[in-house]
């Protein structure tokens, strides 16, 4: 941590030096991420951003769900450090082929025209991890769901993993102990895991994410599953990138459907339907479905919490120029 960073508020009411000092010394990770940190080096970047989300939007609204995810993806893989963002080469192994990114993560060429539009106003500037991190605030918003003043100030990894991808993203055969603790592990409560599945009240998975669910379990409604069955057969290798809306009702529209449904057994995903299924959840998912500002102002506040996982901040890392490659 640099020592030129602003102290721990705390500090100014130290109670010992020593104990200012340590709090110097560990920082917390999230020490240099602020509200306001391009407002000199980049005033326009929140504006340039928006119009770039809202046409991708226009012209799919699903983009919405899609460019959501990858920050969730992203900021789980050794914290919000662009990672997700970078290709492939010869030499170079990285996320976007991991298990829970390859056929599945998308959004990559939007990301590109938003970093170009961002290059052109403030060359050199604005980080890939931080256009992620207004991006998903931004398609939120646009689809209709609350808004939030985004940190910013983080920085891009020069590096990416995969096994981290492959074993920190947690997948949809997950059971609600498994879901615990994916969240735990990146410093996330059950609470915050409850109210940012909400997320999936947008957007759409492939059969072969839901299919040994609506052919094999029981806590589904029987003519949903029937409904999804029609597009995503039993064989394995036979229709698997057919895709569903997560939420039958409003695919499109940030709301609390999501809650709704796990409450008639409509989860689309096996660990969708783990957060409502007789355990200690259950309270929350019925909260969430009654009270809609509830949902928002946790979803908000897990969002922010997420958006502080790890960052690369100081002189750590870089500003990419392409985040699909380090400088
Ligand atoms: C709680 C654990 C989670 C699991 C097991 C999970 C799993 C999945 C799976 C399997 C899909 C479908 C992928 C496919 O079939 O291609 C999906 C889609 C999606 N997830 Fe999650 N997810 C979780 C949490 C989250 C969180 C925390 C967010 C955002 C903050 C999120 C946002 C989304 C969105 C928006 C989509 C739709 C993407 C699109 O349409 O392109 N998910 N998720």
């Amino acid at each position: 941590m640099a020592f030129s960073s602003p102290a721990p508020s705390s500090c100014s009411l130290a109670v010992s030096t020593l104990s200012c000092i340590l709090l110097l010394l560990l920082g917390s990770s999230d020490a240099q991420l602020s509200t306001n940190f391009y407002s000199k080096t980049c005033p326009n970047v929140f504006t340039t951003v928006k119009s770039q989300v809202q046409a991708a939007i226009n012209k799919e609204a699903r983009m919405g769900a899609s460019l959501l995810r990858l920050f969730f993806h992203d900021c789980f893989v050794n914290g919000c450090d662009g990672s997700i963002l970078l290709d492939d080469t010869s030499t170079f192994t990285g996320e976007k082929n991991a298990v829970p990114n390859k056929n599945s993560a998308r959004g990559f060429d939007v990301v590109d025209n938003i970093k170009s539009a961002v290059e052109n106003v403030c060359p050199g500037v604005v980080s890939c991890a931080d256009l992620l991190a207004i991006t998903a605030r931004d398609s939120v918003a646009i689809l209709g769901g609350p808004s939030w003043n985004v940190k910013l100030g983080r920085r891009d990894a020069k590096t990416a993993s995969q096994s981290a991808a492959n074993n920190g993203i947690p997948p949809p055969t997950s059971n609600l102990n498994n879901l615990i603790s994916f969240f735990q592990n990146v410093g996330l409560s059950t609470r915050d895991m409850v109210a940012l599945s909400g997320s999936h009240t947008i957007g759409q998975a492939r059969c072969t994410s839901f299919r040994a669910r609506i052919y094999n379990e029981t806590n589904l409604d029987s003519s949903l599953a029937q409904t999804r069955q029609s597009n995503c057969p039993r064989t394995a290798g036979s229709g698997d990138n057919n895709l569903a809306p997560l939420d039958l009702q409003s695919p499109t529209k940030f709301d609390n459907n999501y809650y709704k449904n796990l409450l008639q057994n409509r989860g689309l995903l096996h660990s969708d339907q783990q957060l409502f299924n007789g355990g200690s959840t259950d309270s929350l998912v019925r909260t969430y479905g009654s009270n809609p500002s509830t949902f928002n102002s946790d979803f908000t506040a897990a969002m922010i919490k997420m958006g502080d996982i790890k960052p690369l901040t100081g002189s750590s890392g870089e500003i990419r120029k392409n985040c699909r490659k380090t400088n």
